[in-house]
């Protein structure tokens, strides 16, 4: 059912996912860290736990939000027990240590625990990590924690990925202070839907709920949500009920990509103004290199070098923020929206 608006657990369910699916899968082959970046809503989650189940090696699956009010002491707690929960019996041995544990151990202990816990189960097999909303355990320096086992343990699989894009750039490292800075890691972007692929779903959807939508309002819904899957799924489950789907999911829209952008500014103070123009820049219809740089270089009253451009560029791009396709131009028209 595509109009399920859980994530998806399997295959049959995921929409379109082919090449994100064998990448990940792929991935596993030649990285131990991969990320999954997307804007909210494009189907992380879904990616995650759909490649999640279909693994047959142990494996652990950690959705952070669980386990955001903790401490960092609790945060290693918590992962502990999980992976004892989730591992069969040939850790047992190495996992029986950790009930032993007792609250008001001190968190330096118990990383060191986890740690050597992960060292073992390194020794005899793969194991698969996945965190999700990783953004969120920054405080517990899991950051620091897995550049320490990701250059350690090549049997130690993990797969983080976060909502919060500017928060989980941070945690990536793209500052050359961070933990995981420079450490080999393997991104895969989840992009939005092309229109036909959007329509393509749509229809699918309504054809499995079993109800005809007519073509002029899939159009409009298509023309609106702009491929992004979840508020498309959210749509189609609204719609199998009601008529006024479309304004319901709506309403939510444009305040979603307001927060986005300032999720991904707010870690980027210094450069702010320049991604603010340059969004403008766009929206008002720049498309080339030249006609981007010139409207920045009036805007700031200097000149900005072209390897900082470049940076910008990539960076907002690597966000889905902006794509080039001949020229540069905005993914959402909602960003016009939202910049005002
Ligand atoms: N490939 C897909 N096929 C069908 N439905 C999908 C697909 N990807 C996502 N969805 C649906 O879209 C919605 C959002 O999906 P999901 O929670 O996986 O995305 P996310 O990127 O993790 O979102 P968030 O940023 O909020 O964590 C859910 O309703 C999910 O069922
Ligand atoms: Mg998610």
């Amino acid at each position: 059912m595509y109009f399920d608006p859980a994530p998806k657990e399997k295959k049959e369910d995921l929409f379109n996912f082919e090449e994100e699916y064998l990448a990940l899968k792929r991935a596993f082959k030649r990285y131990n860290l991969i990320a999954i970046k997307g804007l909210r809503r494009t189907g992380k989650t879904s990616l995650m736990r759909v490649v999640f189940n279909e693994i047959e090696k142990p494996k652990c699956f950690i959705d952070s939000r669980e386990l955001a009010p903790y401490t960092p002491h609790q945060t290693y707690l918590y992962i502990l027990k999980k992976i004892e929960e989730s591992t069969t019996s040939i850790f047992e041995k190495i996992l029986g240590r950790i009930t032993e544990i007792e609250v008001g151990i001190t968190l330096k202990i118990e990383r060191e625990m986890l740690a050597k816990v992960l060292e073992n189960i390194n020794k005899k097999s793969e194991f698969y990590l996945f965190i999700d909303e990783v953004q969120l355990l920054k405080r517990a320096r899991l950051d620091e924690f897995l550049a320490y086992i990701v250059d350690r343990y090549k049997n130690i699989k993990i797969v983080i990925s976060g909502s919060e894009i500017g928060l989980l750039d941070e945690f990536l490292g793209e500052e050359a202070a961070s933990p995981l800075f420079g450490r080999a890691k393997k991104i895969i972007d989840i992009k939005r839907l092309t229109p036909p692929q959007s329509k393509q779903f749509l229809q699918k959807g309504f054809e499995q709920a079993g109800i005809k939508i007519s073509k002029e309002e899939i159009a409009q819904a298509v023309n609106e949500l702009d491929g992004i899957i979840g508020w498309l799924t959210l749509y189609g489950f609204y719609r199998i009920e009601e008529r006024e789907a479309l304004e319901k999911v709506k309403e939510n829209a444009s305040e979603m990509v307001k927060k986005e952008i300032e999720a991904f500014l707010k870690n980027r103070a210094q450069a702010k103004n320049r991604y603010i123009a340059i969004l403008e820049a766009l929206s008002q219809g720049a498309k080339s290199w030249k006609e981007i740089k010139t409207y920045l270089t009036i805007k700031e009253g200097k000149r900005i070098p072209d390897i900082r451009l470049a940076t910008y560029l990539k960076t907002l791009r690597n966000y889905g923020f902006i794509e080039k396709k001949g020229g540069y131009r905005l993914t959402d028209p909602l960003i016009k929206e939202a910049l005002r």
